[in-house]
């Protein structure tokens, strides 16, 4: 047989010319597929209805009674004695004391200084927008100054009165991070100009 190679040639290079153009030249439809296989899983995908189940779901619920891998659950109720509970027995991890303040810094700020304020005053924009209905608690007051780094964790956690907690937002390292920078530099940042407001009271009496 003879071959005719100009046809050939022809078929081959429109076959080229098609895979460049993902042999379908409307950009609104998806073209073919070679080999979908591997796109269209045969295993059941995570949320799809699966009948071998007797709740048809694909994915199922952990075992009653059981925790994930390195999941710990918060052990302190949200009340009064629970964040005294806290207050004592939880402290900052040793490894954290001597970190860089720009993480605790950067967490504060996104995290609590919307309500808190920059300096921790208590007057941040959401308080001064008038959309907040009563003014955040400063943290730099002596009070704060005094409160047990265990109760600060606790409510980050869990809340407070109004405040909502933050456990899911902010990871357990970052909210130890956040107190840091709360006691190593907004309150310190406060106690000078105390400090300082004091002697110049002296100076002027
Ligand atoms: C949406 C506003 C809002 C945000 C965000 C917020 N707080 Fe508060 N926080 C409040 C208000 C209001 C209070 C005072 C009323 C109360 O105790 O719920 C308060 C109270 C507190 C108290 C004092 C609780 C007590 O026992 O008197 C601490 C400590 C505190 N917040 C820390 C934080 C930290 C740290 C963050 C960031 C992780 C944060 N807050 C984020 C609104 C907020």
């Amino acid at each position: 047989m003879k071959i005719n190679f100009p046809i050939v040639y022809f078929a081959f290079f429109l076959l080229i010319g098609y895979s460049f153009t993902g042999c379908e030249p409307d950009r609104k439809k998806p073209g073919y597929d070679y080999f979908p296989d591997m796109v269209y899983s045969k295993a059941y995908e995570t949320y799809q209805a699966n009948p071998n189940y007797s709740d048809g779901k694909t994915v199922q619920n952990p075992v009653e009674g059981t925790i994930s891998r390195e999941m710990i659950p918060y052990q302190y109720p949200k009340t009064e004695e629970g964040m005294k509970k806290a207050g004592i027995e939880l402290t900052i991890p040793k490894n954290l004391v001597e970190v860089n303040p720009e993480r605790g810094k950067r967490e504060y700020e996104i995290f609590c200084g919307i309500c808190h304020g920059s300096d921790g005053k208590g007057e941040g924009i959401l308080y001064k927008s008038g959309k907040y209905p009563t003014e955040p608690a400063s943290l730099v007051s002596q009070d704060m100054i005094e409160k047990p780094d265990g109760e600060v964790f606790h409510v980050i956690t869990v809340g407070s009165a109004i405040m909502q907690a933050h456990a899911s937002q902010i990871k357990e390292e970052d909210r130890w991070k956040i107190i840091l920078y709360i006691k190593n530099v907004l309150q310190k940042d406060n106690k000078k100009r105390l400090d300082s407001l004091a002697s110049v009271k002296k100076v002027t009496k």
